[in-house]
């Protein structure tokens, strides 16, 4: 499921000459697919790199670089794409484009366009490692960044000179969640701390083995993207799982639920908001073995109960705003409702496993939201990003009217 999380969003996406450059495809196919209009700027050595056609094929729009183009009567091209552009993404951004917007030149298209528009700009840096370090260049990115210019910080890894190091282009992912970053409107949740749990927590029964669950941490995961995107400070506190997280936001890794909540209590007393979308292991083995358990008959195992996480949280400190989730097979209203009320949630989101589109592993999620004051809302299916979105807009009204 697409998202679309940039629909009726215009972006100008400035490409400079840096070998990344070709690289500025597939930044338009992500932000195409995201729903973004997009109109491409490039200075004169960018084109040397990559051509026009293929810049034009993927954007859908006609190139810009001519600040005076011959044979033609552009009135005021850059500030029309100026008041045209909701945000500006120069990606791959090279040393000499920074130095000159930090410096106030504005000596072709693209420079003389951030310089006419009030649009965020988002840089996304590329170049060799030595420039990537050298004081003057670092100098200039702080100069923008007091001037509101995001940036995304340049990867680790082989660069195009052979040398490795910092200096490579940052992720698509990471370069889409900046963007999104620069777009949004003022959220009360800036500056916000926000505590988000994710993904199982394990049960060891002896070194080889553990009980655990089919959880992959995509809900919370998306949570905390979708936090960290509205200027929170997120620290996602999660157990096992195989994806990336998210930038900008802080990770704690555990194991058991014993393992969650410590780092849960650990952070709780400075936390606005906790979410838990860990699912967390109900039981573990009363006596662990610590050595491999031979196979001869059938084999029981004494299972002792878990304490509850948001339990142990209410007994610390409660944050402000609490959110829990409900994942039910079967009465999954009434179940929903009652651990709303036992775990003192402010919010709780549930859903069946037997629903079309819910479920472990999937990027999908259905789920209906209820509320302490009793009202309910059953949200269709979506995606998990966009569930977290649903689920921080009813935080952020929470925190407007309380
Ligand atoms: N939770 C928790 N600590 C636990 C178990 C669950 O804090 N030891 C949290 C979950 O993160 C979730 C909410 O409580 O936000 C509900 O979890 P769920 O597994 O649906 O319910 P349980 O309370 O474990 O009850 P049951 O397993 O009987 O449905």
């Amino acid at each position: 499921m697409q998202l679309k999380r940039l629909t009726n969003k215009n972006i100008v996406l400035g490409i400079t000459g840096s070998i990344a450059a070709y690289k500025a495809c597939d930044i338009i196919r992500m932000l195409k697919k995201e729903g973004a209009d997009v109109k491409v700027v490039t200075t004169d050595n960018a084109l040397k790199f990559i051509t026009p056609l293929a810049l034009e094929t993927l954007s859908g729009n006609e190139v810009v670089k001519e600040m005076f183009p011959e044979h033609r009567v552009v009135k005021t091209r850059h500030i029309s794409i100026a008041e045209w552009a909701d945000a500006i993404l120069i990606a791959p951004a090279t040393a000499n484009v920074i130095g000159k917007i930090a410096s106030g030149i504005a000596d072709d298209f693209l420079t003389t366009l951030v310089m006419a528009s009030r649009a965020p700009v988002v840089i996304a840096p590329a170049m060799d490692y030595e420039m990537v370090t050298n004081p003057i260049y670092l100098e200039n990115c702080k100069k923008l960044e007091k001037h509101n210019f995001t940036f995304v910080p340049t990867e680790e890894g082989p660069l195009a000179s052979g040398a490795v190091g910092p200096g490579r282009l940052a992720k698509y992912d990471i370069i889409l969640n900046r963007v999104l970053f620069s777009l949004q409107k003022k959220s009360v949740l800036k500056g916000k701390k926000v505590l988000v749990s994710a993904g199982p927590t394990i049960e060891p029964i002896d070194p080889v083995r553990f009980i655990s669950n089919y959880s992959t941490g995509k809900m919370g995961f998306a949570v905390a993207e979708a936090a960290v995107i509205r200027g929170a400070d997120v620290i996602l506190v999660t157990g096992q799982v195989s994806i990336d997280v998210p930038f900008g936001v802080k990770c704690i890794k555990v194991g058991t639920a014993a393992d969650m909540e410590k780092a849960i209590l650990d952070e709780i007393s400075e936390a606005d908001v906790l979410i838990m979308a860990a699912a967390v292991a109900d039981y573990r083995v009363e006596k662990y073995s610590g050595n491999k358990i031979k196979k001869s008959g059938d084999l029981t195992l004494k299972l002792k109960k878990n304490k509850d996480i948001i339990n142990s949280v209410l007994e610390k400190k409660r944050p402000k705003v609490l959110v829990g989730f409900a994942m039910e097979t079967n009465d999954s209203e009434k179940n929903a409702v009652n651990k709303l009320k036992d775990k003192k949630l402010d919010f709780i989101c549930m859903n069946n496993l037997y629903d079309e589109g819910a479920g472990f592993a999937k990027d999908t999620n259905k789920v209906t939201i209820f509320e302490k004051n009793g009202s309910a809302e059953e949200l269709p299916v979506m995606s998990k990003f966009g569930l977290a979105e649903k689920i921080l807009d009813k935080v952020e009204k929470y925190f407007r009217e309380n």
